[in-house]
């Protein structure tokens, strides 16, 4: 490799190499997921985390200061893979902030200063997601694509939709018809994307979209998670934790789990710094599932599945997956946001569980539903997928598993006024989505109206919606 950064596959018995230009979401060889990987040797690497103190007083002006005040950037040194700095897309997204939570943590039962929140519903759509975002349409820009999609349960949707506007690329978006909330569904018609209401949940969208983009004469370029650019900016949010804490690790890390490319990002920020030599203590990580979405606590905690060094028996997963086609089970959980049942990042989830020593829960959502109302209630909002990680919480500790003395970092994924339904109907008992069903329709007449396009779960009639959009040169977008 020329570069000092690369692509390479995970799988140590195949390890194939790729160039940092290639656009690939799997390996050619092995199908196996990929890697960003670097050659530290040749890159000007930090010799310690403090050494990104001198970003902190630089104003937002110029390309430096614009990636200075980025919270993904400001970190740049740890994510090198592109050419110039030049090519960086980034709209100031990971100005996110660790909160500590005292006020919950006495509710919790946690030692006043011990549990902290980091909000990263404070990013510029309302989730982590733009931390991913950043990087992937980074890599986008390097190789020049022009078209952007992903399938979503609707935060990944919003803010591809938004970063595709101010990159002037052209954002697709495949979600589940019904399966994804109002403000999430609200933010992709906006922002101009192309909304693609297929017939089927999250694990449909995502393989049509992964099938069209496979294609090159597609054109499109797929942000999902697993485009390892994603993981790349994602990384980020471990650093600015740390950043938060004067660069100590805390005990441990609660993160909800749907897709697991987050859980993976943050196994990969220390598996990097351990080799870089910037930090002595690796956190525990404790992934959440929802009950009704729990494919990683199945296979982790029954199936005893692990990362055994990447000689992970990838039968023990078919198996899992052929007994979920035979019993027709799909995953549905009030929290759509983590409502998948074949997590692609699962290899790489298993290798974060290893280096961070992890552990995995589910949780219902009666306990999500009452774990959100009581981040709101003490002064946080989030999203039901978001308080996953707090209802794990609890559920630790009821296992002493955590203790109370322990530092907890809770992630809170996404805002609270992406799904106001839940937070209405959690209230009043009033489901908004059921009255909005029954409302009356008019066509929309804005003169920027993006009406979203229902779709059949069927290759032909999506390539025909695509096409439709694309002759009908709709000059919104
Ligand atoms: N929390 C929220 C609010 C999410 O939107 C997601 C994923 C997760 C947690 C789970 O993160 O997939 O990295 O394990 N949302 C994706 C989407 C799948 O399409 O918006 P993960």
């Amino acid at each position: 490799m020329t570069d000092p950064a690369f692509q390479q596959c995970i799988n140590p018995a195949c390890g194939a190499t790729y160039g940092i230009d290639e656009i690939r979401v799997s390996c050619d060889r092995c199908g196996s997921l990929l890697d960003i990987r670097y050659d530290w040797s040749r890159l000007p690497a930090p010799r310690s985390l403090s050494f990104f103190e001198h970003r902190w007083n630089t104003k937002g002006t110029g390309t430096t200061g614009q990636l200075d005040f980025s919270g993904v950037w400001r970190f740049r040194e740890l994510l090198p893979f592109y050419r110039s700095e030049d090519q960086i897309v980034t709209i100031g997204e990971g100005r996110t902030v660790l909160q500590t939570a005292d006020l919950l943590a006495k509710q919790m039962g946690v030692k006043h200063g011990n549990l902290l929140l980091q909000y990263e519903g404070l990013n510029p759509s309302g989730s982590f997601k733009d931390n991913g975002m950043t990087a992937a349409f980074t890599h986008a820009r390097m190789v020049g694509a022009e078209k952007v999609a992903c399938a979503s349960t609707g935060n990944t949707s919003a803010s591809l939709a938004m970063f595709a506007s101010l990159a002037e690329m052209q954002g697709v978006v495949f979600i589940g018809s019904g399966k994804i909330s109002i403000g999430k569904l609200s933010q992709a018609l906006d922002y101009g994307a192309l909304t693609l209401q297929i017939q089927g949940d999250f694990d449909d969208c995502l393989r049509r979209v992964r099938q069209i983009a496979l294609d090159p004469k597609n054109g499109l370029y797929l942000m999902n998670s697993v485009n390892p650019f994603r993981l790349e900016g994602q990384k980020s949010i471990m650093y600015r934790i740390l950043e938060a804490r004067d660069w100590q690790s805390p005990d441990w890390i609660i993160v909800p789990g749907g897709n697991l490319g987050n859980c993976s990002a943050f196994g990969k920020a220390f598996i990097e710094m351990r080799e870089l030599g910037l930090i002595k203590k690796i956190p525990r990580l404790a992934v959440i599932n929802a009950a009704g979405a729990n494919t990683l606590h199945r296979l982790f905690n029954q199936s005893k599945l692990t990362w055994s060094e990447g000689r992970f028996d990838a039968t023990v997963i078919q198996k899992h997956y052929a007994t979920m086609d035979e019993s027709a089970w799909v995953a549905q959980t009030i929290a759509s946001a983590i409502e998948i049942g074949r997590p692609v990042n699962l290899p790489k989830a298993l290798r974060a569980l290893h280096v961070m020593n992890g552990v995995v829960r589910e949780v219902s959502d009666d306990e999500i539903l009452e774990h959100r109302a009581m981040v709101a209630r003490w002064g946080f909002g989030c999203e039901p997928a978001s308080a996953a990680s707090v209802a794990g919480l609890r559920k630790l500790l009821d296992e002493q598993i955590i203790s109370p003395s322990e530092t907890v970092v809770c992630i809170l994924t996404g805002h609270e006024l992406k799904d106001p339904n839940a937070t209405v109907k959690y209230h009043t008992g009033i489901d908004m989505k059921a009255v909005q069903d029954l409302a009356p329709r008019t066509d929309p007449h804005g003169r920027l109206s993006n009406k979203p396009v229902p779709v059949e779960d069927d290759l032909d009639s999506i390539l025909r919606a695509m096409e439709r959009d694309r002759t009908a040169g709709s000059q919104s977008r």
